[in-house]
């Protein structure tokens, strides 16, 4: 169980993967504290034991935070996530990933808090056609204004490690799917691009048909390829993560992937969520979009390595069931 000195601080905390995170932490012995603007978060998914709402924006709510609730490590999850969106609105995304995370660092610095735990993402590599997996010595390459504002966030980490003596990880999600077995939380973007809640919402009428962006790709039956990992193995990663920071000193800055390792095609998972649901999928193929990879598939050893991590509930039949039932209870008809 976790020592005394153990509260995490969960900023975006009353989002999808922070939510499920949250649940995870408490199971594991940690206490917890959300900080959340409610931009795109949830009231009735957040399961810490207290709530803050403030902005990232703000270092003295954020300082005042960590000293009052003696908090151990952060989480950070809070971003604007949209790549496609990053692409028309850039600067946003810069003020509230890149300007907050600085915002946090400050606060942590003033209450001498120095571990954290970032949330990065695939979209760092970029495009990177032709190799099978994804590994975390790769250069970063992004090749949006989103994965920029990721990339430049763990370079401040790494510059901040040398330069105050932090610990920091980033964990670089693969596609992020599913939801809690138990049905307390799920997936609900206002904006939603996810190729599974998508893919639910035809199945579920609520929109007419999915559309497939390229079907000549160089894959097995033509349609791109990614590694679908399910939401509460990453919040378990999470887990792994914070324990890793409190049980190490010295880590310095490490960034990790969090996926699978096996990849699946957008055909594979409309045809699983078809079987899952036992309805009908329309599908309208498309022209490619620009900038997306045929495969993205993560190299998964560093997790295994370092956090003794590794997926268990990311069967792709697993994350569609809990999706499609999270669906059915909570989203509109
Ligand atoms: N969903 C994915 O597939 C995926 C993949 C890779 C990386 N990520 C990263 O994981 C993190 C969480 O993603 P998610 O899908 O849970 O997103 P989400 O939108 O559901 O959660 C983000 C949370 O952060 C809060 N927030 C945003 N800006 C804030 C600010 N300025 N101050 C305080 N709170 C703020 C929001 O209200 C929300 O509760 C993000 O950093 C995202 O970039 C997500």
């Amino acid at each position: 169980m976790p020592g005394k000195h153990s509260t995490v601080l969960v900023v975006g905390g009353a989002g999808y993967i922070g939510s499920h995170t949250t649940l995870a932490l408490k199971d594991a012995g940690f206490a917890t504290v959300i900080y959340d603007n409610f931009s795109t978060g949830h009231r009735d998914a957040c399961f810490a034991d207290h709530l803050v709402e403030g902005d990232l924006a703000d270092v003295a709510k954020l300082t005042e935070t960590l000293e009052r609730f003696e908090i151990s490590s952060v989480i950070h999850f809070a971003a604007m996530i949209e790549a496609g969106q990053s692409m028309v609105t850039p600067l946003p995304f810069f003020e509230n990933n890149v300007s907050g995370t600085v915002s946090l660092l400050k606060a942590m610095l003033a209450a001498g808090v120095s571990r954290i735990v970032f949330s990065s993402t695939a979209a760092v590599y970029g495009n990177q056609d032709g190799r099978l997996t994804l590994s975390e010595t790769l250069p970063r390459a992004p090749i949006t204004p989103y994965g920029h504002s990721k990339a430049m966030v763990e370079r401040i980490l790494e510059t901040c490690v040398q330069a105050y003596g932090l610990q920091a990880i980033a964990l670089r999600y693969f596609n992020a799917s599913g939801a809690d077995a138990a049905g307390r939380t799920g997936e609900r973007h206002d904006l939603e691009t996810h190729l599974i809640p998508l893919i639910i919402e035809a199945a579920r009428g609520i929109r007419p048909n999915v559309k497939i962006y390229g079907t000549d790709y160089d894959t097995s039956d033509g349609t791109c390829i990614r590694d679908y990992i399910h939401v509460s193995d990453l919040a378990t990663g999470h887990v792994a993560a914070v324990r890793y920071l409190l049980d190490n000193s010295n880590t310095g800055f490490q960034a990790m992937n969090l996926g699978t390792g096996t990849g699946y095609s957008v055909r594979q998972v409309i045809n699983t969520v078809r079987e899952v649901s036992g309805r009908a999928v329309d599908v309208v193929e498309a022209d490619r979009r620009p900038g997306d990879p045929a495969r993205l598939v993560a190299d998964v050893a560093a997790a295994r390595t370092d956090l003794h991590w590794s997926a268990a509930q990311s069967s792709l039949d697993e994350i569609v069931r809990t999706a499609w039932a999270y669906a059915e209870a909570n989203l509109p008809h």
